[in-house]
């Protein structure tokens, strides 16, 4: 057994997470969680009952109440008398920063939804938010929710043709940009690729108006009567806006993220649910406490952990948080050190893969700066391997700060499965339990759920959890046939591998479908296929995620050429790679394009992806008698080795 970590009773006494939350969640599931709602949510109107799943797999939580995300996350914690608490420490990559009180957030998310109104968005109505880690990002989403305007926001790394087919999908009637965005150092162009996205062959854009936010000084082209300056049209409306409270299940977001086929699912979440549980995990598992903690979650708003962790998680607590736009290593490598110090960040949540790369940029590097303000840590995104777990405590926690590795997804809305701090004894490299209130359980092929060690099978979720996502949107049986059928409508099927160990513990084995993960962001194999036989010289293609030390998978990329198409090595490779950047965004860029003559293929046609990823990962090749033509793997492997 290795080595596990038990929580100080210093810590146990004064965290916010308790051992009775998992009783008092298993006597009472729907009890346990309208109590969190009530004490953590402020509502116009109470609700009159915690769950309705009469209409399975269609959620409906907290039915009867009514509530604003928007008031919950800035307006009250003003009337509270909150309103000097620092919000936002706004840090930009260039050293520019701001800082944002709670009043200051109030007034300009006000002027923002007045803008918005005036622009015609209304309850309802979709809006597309493109733009990078700034201020303006956060001021946006909760503008929309103020109006009950379902935001949807585009990863700022996402291509034009990306955005486009979301902008499309979502119908969205304003997109909110920026004339660029500061990368390594340098303005990267942005609103270029929103005047791509809406001027797009022949189909009519849903876009009436473009509004730019000026960050970083880029010339940039301008549609008269469509673009608008956010300076223009926000700075001069009234510093005040009166809310209007939305019904618990009114649509909060829209969130793609990528699934099995090559077309993105728009994940859709709530109002009530979404936020109670982002609020409660936000306090018990990350140990928040707004009046002394500074809480910084590295993710980039375009994410689901940004949305709930930097958003409406911590908002809701009244937390006061980092907010940074750029890189990790810009302008050097102990960049987020440095923050860390300058704002005496005590809870700090990023992903193991950029652990992994300060890991690799060496010790030296954390040890030059003051962290002795942290407290707790936390990791989200991917399995974390032990390895990193015990540098990551050791070099940025003290040797003493707990982590927790928590597991969820795009369509779980909120954490799942972690430890608590103070509470669980840690296990480096599991994400150990379901948190109060949430059930987890793991399946054999058949469906049958076992508790023996080490045996391998799927995680499914087996009670309804009110931040769930309540459907793809406008695609309610992709919804029940991705979600629900795998194993039978009681059980939500996440996608992942996993097992337990001999303490009981779940350890998360990485995805069981055609999904990569990619630096902790979602992948989907056919996606990428798809952009790349989309390029004029490619036939075929064939794309797995082989491990990597530091990205956890990689994209590797297996084409065979058009008739005609000359490969011109090295040449050819770039040129794919750089049509997936062009087509999806730069995160999707394989890591390797392999020419090859063949792909290896059952009989009935399907491509044995195993195989290719034994070659992507320099290991011998397993089995290959159900292959139609047994000596393609050979012939694909001399072809290499050439
Ligand atoms: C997939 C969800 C969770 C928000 C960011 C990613 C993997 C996530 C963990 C973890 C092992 C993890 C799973 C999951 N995953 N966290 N702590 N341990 N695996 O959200 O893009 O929707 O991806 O990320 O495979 O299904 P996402």
């Amino acid at each position: 057994m290795s080595q596990s970590y038990a929580p100080t009773p210093e810590f146990t006494e004064q965290a916010v997470g308790q051992a009775a939350l998992y009783d008092e969640a298993a006597a009472d599931h729907q009890g346990f969680w309208a109590r969190q709602a009530r004490e953590r949510i402020s509502w116009d109107t109470d609700f009159e009952q915690a769950l309705d799943w009469s209409q399975a797999p269609f959620a409906t939580w907290f039915a009867g109440g009514r509530l604003n995300a928007s008031v919950n996350c800035v307006d009250r914690h003003v009337d509270a008398g909150n309103g000097d608490r620092v919000a936002i420490h706004f840090e930009g990559e260039g050293g520019d920063t701001r800082t944002i009180t709670y009043a200051d957030l109030q007034k300009e998310v006000a002027k923002a939804a007045n803008a918005l109104t005036e622009l015609g968005v209304g309850h309802g109505d979709r809006v597309a938010i493109y733009l990078p880690m700034i201020p303006e990002a956060v001021i946006a989403m909760l503008a929309c929710a103020r109006l009950g305007a379902p935001h949807s926001v585009v990863f700022g790394g996402f291509s034009a043709e990306a955005l486009h087919t979301r902008i499309a999908d979502a119908d969205a009637k304003v997109v909110i940009t920026a004339d660029g965005q500061f990368r390594r150092g340098k303005p990267a162009p942005l609103k270029a690729a929103v005047d791509a996205a809406i001027d797009h062959g022949d189909d009519e854009s849903p876009v009436e108006t473009v509004l730019v936010v000026q960050r970083a000084q880029n010339d940039v082209e301008w549609v008269e009567g469509r673009d608008r300056w956010w300076h223009d049209v926000v700075d001069g409306q009234s510093e005040t806006h009166e809310a209007q409270a939305h019904d618990a299940e009114h649509p909060l977001f829209i969130l793609y993220t990528s699934g099995t086929t090559g077309k993105p699912k728009g994940i859709f979440h709530t109002t009530g649910g979404y936020l109670t549980q982002v609020a409660y995990t936000n306090a018990v598992v990350h140990d928040l406490h707004p009046e002394s903690d500074v809480y910084w979650c590295t993710a980039d708003i375009g994410w689901v952990t940004g949305h709930s962790y930097i958003v409406y998680g911590p908002l809701a607590n009244g937390a006061t948080q980092v907010l940074y736009e750029g890189t990790p290593n810009t302008p050097h490598e102990g960049r987020f050190w440095e923050i860390v110090q300058k704002y005496g960040v005590s809870i700090l949540y990023t992903a193991p893969t950029a652990i992994r790369t300060f890991m690799k940029w060496g010790d030296d590097i954390p040890a030059k700066y003051d962290l002795s303000s942290i407290r707790v840590l936390g990791s989200v995104g991917e399995p974390i391997n032990p390895e990193a777990w015990r540098w990551y405590r050791e070099h940025i926690g003290g040797g003493t700060a707990p982590i927790v590795d928590t597991w969820w997804q795009t369509e779980t809305g909120g954490i799942m499965i972690s430890p608590l701090p103070g509470v669980t004894e840690l296990e480096p490299g599991s994400a150990q339990r379901p948190i109060p209130g949430i059930s987890a359980e793991i399946l054999d092929d058949e469906g049958q759920p076992f508790t023996e060690p080490e045996k391998v099978g799927y995680l499914v979720l087996t009670k309804p959890w009110p931040a769930m996502l309540r459907g793809i949107w406008g695609d309610p049986e992709r919804y029940k046939d991705t979600y629900w059928s795998r194993f039978g409508p009681e059980y939500y099927f996440a996608g992942d591998g996993a097992k337990y160990d001999e303490a009981g513990n779940i350890w998360l084995l990485g995805r069981v479908d055609d999904v990569m993960n990619v630096s902790g962001h979602r992948l989907s194999t056919a996606e990428i296929e798809s952009a790349l036989v989309s390029h004029s010289s490619v036939a075929e293609a064939a794309v797995v995620g082989a491990a990597d030390e530091t990205t956890g998978q990689a994209v590797c990329a297996f084409v065979i050429l058009r008739e005609g198409a000359e490969d011109a090595g090295d040449e050819t490779v770039q040129e794919l790679r750089e049509h997936v950047a062009k087509e999806i965004g730069p995160i999707a860029k394989p890591r390797q394009v392999m020419v090859v003559p063949e792909l290896p293929k059952t009989r009935s046609g399907k491509i044995m992806r195993r195989l290719l990823k034994d070659v992507a990962e320099n290991r011998e090749v397993g089995d290959v008698t159900t292959l139609a033509d047994s000596s393609v793997m050979q012939l694909i492997q001399d072809g290499l080795k050439e």
